[in-house]
């Protein structure tokens, strides 16, 4: 078998030659993946801080090593790191990789995640969830193991599911039903988030999301955890339904986890389309996100531009409402090209609401003006 050299960030590692990345690779290694690692290592670096103490990681699954390996050489008051794989042969790279980058706090187990997590429950300050597709079967496990004042990270890649291509999926795994509107990204970031706040809840944990990002084929969450039967009932509080018309691109969103759901859309009486349970609360954190920003800069990473890009797009939108209107499907709507995005937001901006734009769509905006307001304002700019 032939080995291939990678160097990502600080650090570089050795995996199999493989001919396109794929879950079948002998180990897996995804160079499309540096800028969510790059993220990740603002992230925790940024929670390290506000921890004030020395803080252990679990990377639970491993693959090539990569990501542990970059989180014990780039993160600076990390005390421990387990990178852990189902694998052998991940595990075997991992080890050698491991040595390559001259570590010595780190440490290689090759265990289901689930296993690892209820084996060393109450002793990671930070666990990283990077599965093949759907993380949602060891959600338990880490609701379980992490202490208060701890981290979750978690990726998802089964996007179609959470997106609502397919809904029976999406139901089983994360028992929502999604909502395949032009914001269904953001709807699946909000189930994710759901699904980890319930299921947190019955270990009488709370979760707040610090940051959020939906990118090329995954989502990825950071959240932050608290001990409490009190804090988890209070996040609950977050949970709710978003209904949505599809025809006149009405929306709204519906707290509590019982609530009358209207049948017909109030503007237009057609059939209403109901996605959730999901999360309604922040899932952008601005001050943990302006701290990742600046930390960004003494950090050197390779994907800086693309970094701050999405940054700031995210510190941009944390204070907006749940959904947004995608300029061109409010025009195709309305039979008329659209106008330049800055124009309609300046407009809006101008009349007193709250505007945004939105990582998830460049040709979106987050408001809380009604539809009705930005309609007309599309109107006028065409004529
Ligand atoms: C998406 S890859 C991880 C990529 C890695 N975190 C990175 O950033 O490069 C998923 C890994 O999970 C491993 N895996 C699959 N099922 C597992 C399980 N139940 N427990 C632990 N590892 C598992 C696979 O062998 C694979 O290496």
């Amino acid at each position: 078998m032939n080995n291939k050299h990678i160097k990502e960030g600080l650090v570089q590692i050795y995996v199999p030659e493989f001919d396109k990345v794929s879950s079948q690779a002998p180990v897996f290694y995804n160079p499309a993946m540096e800028l969510n690692r790059d993220l990740s290592i603002l992230a925790l670096q940024q929670f390290q801080i506000n921890s004030d103490h020395e803080i252990t990681i679990c990377d639970a699954f491993g693959g090539s090593g990569i990501r542990g390996i970059r989180y014990s050489k780039e993160i600076s008051g990390v005390f421990k790191v387990l990178v852990n794989d189902i694998s052998p042969l991940a595990v075997e790279f991992g080890k050698e990789n491991v040595r390559l980058n001259n570590l010595t706090n780190i440490e290689i187990s090759q265990n289901d995640a689930n296993l690892v997590l209820r084996e060393k429950r109450g002793e990671f300050d930070v666990v990283d969830i990077d599965p093949f597709g759907t993380p949602s079967y060891f959600v338990d496990s880490v609701a379980n193991s992490l202490k208060a004042s701890s981290l979750l990270c978690i990726t998802a890649t089964d996007t179609s599911s959470l997106c609502g291509t397919y809904k029976e999926p999406c139901i089983r795994k994360y028992n929502a039903v999604p909502l395949k509107s032009e914001y269904c990204h953001e709807n699946g970031i909000r189930i994710l988030a759901g699904f980890v706040a319930m299921t947190f809840a019955k270990y009488k944990k709370s979760v707040v999301v610090k940051f959020s990002h939906s990118s090329e084929h995954y989502m990825r969450l950071y959240l932050q955890v608290e001990k409490g039967a009190k804090e988890a009932d209070e996040s609950l509080k977050n949970m709710g339904f978003i209904i949505n018309c599809k025809k006149c691109l009405y929306r709204d969103i519906i707290n509590g986890l019982a609530p009358h759901i209207p049948k017909k859309c109030p503007k237009c009486q057609e059939k209403l389309q109901v996605g959730g349970p999901l999360w309604l609360g922040e899932v952008q954190c601005a001050d943990f996100i302006k701290n990742m920003i600046s930390l960004t800069k003494e950090k050197s990473l390779n994907k800086e531009k693309q970094i701050l890009k999405l940054l700031n797009r995210c510190l941009e939108e944390s204070k907006m409402p749940p959904t947004f209107y995608d300029l061109h499907v409010v025009c195709k709507k309305l039979k008329i090209s659209a106008p330049p995005l800055l124009d309609v937001l300046n407009l809006l901006k101008e009349e007193g609401f709250l505007v945004s734009r939105t990582h998830y769509q460049p040709t979106a905006i987050k408001t809380n003006a009604p539809l009705e307001k930005i309609e007309a304002i599309l109107t006028n700019l065409h004529s």
